[in-house]
């Protein structure tokens, strides 16, 4: 399950091309398990018919505001009423004007006007409209009003043009949503999460590595970000796209994270090891592509810093709590053993453990299952769940060991 799960999704759907796209959101969200109802303006009929949605979101769409035949319920007020969010999606210049100069001459701007829900915007029409000093200044007071506003994508339009004004991507939409339902419990805490892999390298083109792929650690740093934290990722190199409203340090080398961790984790209250820092690197570097035609080559290699053993031995001899120091380890046998090692030699408050030995945890997979060990004993064993559910799973542990250090 995710933290959409048993959300009331109000989806407005209005008149632009892209409304084919909703539909796809409305499975979406429903894979998620949450509900959603859809109300169309006259124009969005235009372009997708409501029986589609109807069949899409399993539940009677609305876009009448005097048709209906249930007329002493009030529709949009009960609408207003009912829902944990309101998505719009895509909205048009025409209802973002509605909307910004509270106008109700249609069912769904008559909805949101009256709902007490927050309410996600995603803006889409023709460039030069989107630019347009009207719309820009009817989506600066919109943001003004604490609606949420979605930027478009660049792109060509289907009118032929360039620039913004295309429907920005689920994903992008969805990490909105998620912020905006998030209980903000993480609020005034500064994190720093590393993640990935580090290249040692020993000549231009070839390095040492390991399977990392980031995707705990930038799980963990979007469920951070949406819970209210202010987070910093210092990252090696993946191939994910930067969590929104996170500060992305990208390195390569053990080096160069233990050169940033240190730079900024005076001004941490958590640091969240979840990369995988190779151990060693080698001693010299060549300074052109090693050539191949020698029987045989050796190399010597030496330790890394281990940052967070430095991190943890800086904590006991400064005497402080803060910050509170969460490792992650990968271990194929004796997990457990090996986990409690490390929480103690690297001085921890808490070690997530990933049986890597399982089928679909640890590394590059979209899954894991792990085992919270803190510095009290405390022992939390998590099911095989996706890394977003893994990440809040492991920050709501966290809050509990904020809360015994206050
Ligand atoms: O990135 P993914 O594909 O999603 O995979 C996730 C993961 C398996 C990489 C991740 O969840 C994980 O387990 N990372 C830790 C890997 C590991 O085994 O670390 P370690 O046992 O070498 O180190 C223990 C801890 O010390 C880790 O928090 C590590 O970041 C830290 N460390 C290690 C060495 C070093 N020189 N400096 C460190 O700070």
């Amino acid at each position: 399950m995710t933290q959409l799960a048993d959300k009331k999704i109000l989806l407005g759907i209005t008149g632009s091309i892209s409304a084919y796209k909703a539909a796809d959101w409305v499975r979406a969200l429903r894979k998620e398990g949450g509900t959603v109802t859809v109300v169309m303006t006259e124009s969005a009929t235009k372009f997708i018919s409501p029986l589609t949605m109807a069949a899409l979101s399993g539940n009677r769409v609305y876009h009448h505001m005097f048709k209906d035949d249930e007329p002493e319920k009030i529709p949009h007020i009960n609408l207003a009423r009912e829902h944990d969010l309101n998505l719009i999606a895509p909205a048009t210049a025409q209802t973002i004007g509605r909307l910004a100069h509270g106008l109700t001459d249609d069912l769904l701007s008559a909805i949101i006007l009256a709902s007490s829900a927050p309410t996600v915007v995603c803006p889409a029409m023709n460039s030069k409209m989107y630019l347009h000093p009207a719309t820009q200044t009817n989506i600066a007071t919109l943001k003004t009003y604490g609606y949420h506003l979605v930027d478009p994508d660049n792109g060509t339009m289907a009118c032929g043009e360039e620039g913004p004004g295309r429907l920005t991507e689920w994903p992008v939409a969805r990490q909105t949503i998620l912020k905006v339902l998030a209980k903000q419990d993480l609020a005034g805490e500064s994190i720093l999460i590393t993640a990935g892999p580090t290249r040692e390298p020993f000549d231009p083109v070839r390095f040492l590595s390991n399977r990392s792929s980031g995707k705990m650690g930038y799980a963990l740093a979007e469920a951070a970000s949406q819970r209210g934290a202010r987070v910093t990722l210092v990252s090696g190199p993946t191939t994910l796209p930067a969590p929104a409203g996170v500060e992305l340090i990208a390195i390569t080398s053990a080096q160069q994270m233990h050169r940033e961790v240190m730079a900024r984790v005076g001004e941490m209250s958590v640091v969240i090891k979840a990369a995988a820092v190779s151990d060693y690197r080698p001693a010299s570097t060549y300074d052109h592509k090693v050539k191949k035609g020698q029987p045989s080559l050796q190399f010597e290699l030496i330790a890394n810093p281990d940052i967070l053993k430095e991190l943890g031995q800086d904590k006991k001899n400064s005497g402080c709590v803060t910050p509170l120091l969460v490792g992650f380890a990968a271990e194929s046998q004796n997990h457990l053993e090996e986990g409690s090692r490390k929480l103690r030699e690297k001085n921890l408050d808490m070690i997530v453990i990933n049986d890597i030995g399982g089928a679909n945890t640890g590394f590059e997979v979209d899954t894991n299952r792990v085992t919270m060990i803190d510095r009290n004993n405390g022992r939390e064993e998590l099911p095989l769940l996706s890394k977003e559910e893994t990440a809040h799973r492991i920050l709501d542990r966290l809050l509990q060991l904020m809360e015994g250090k206050r």
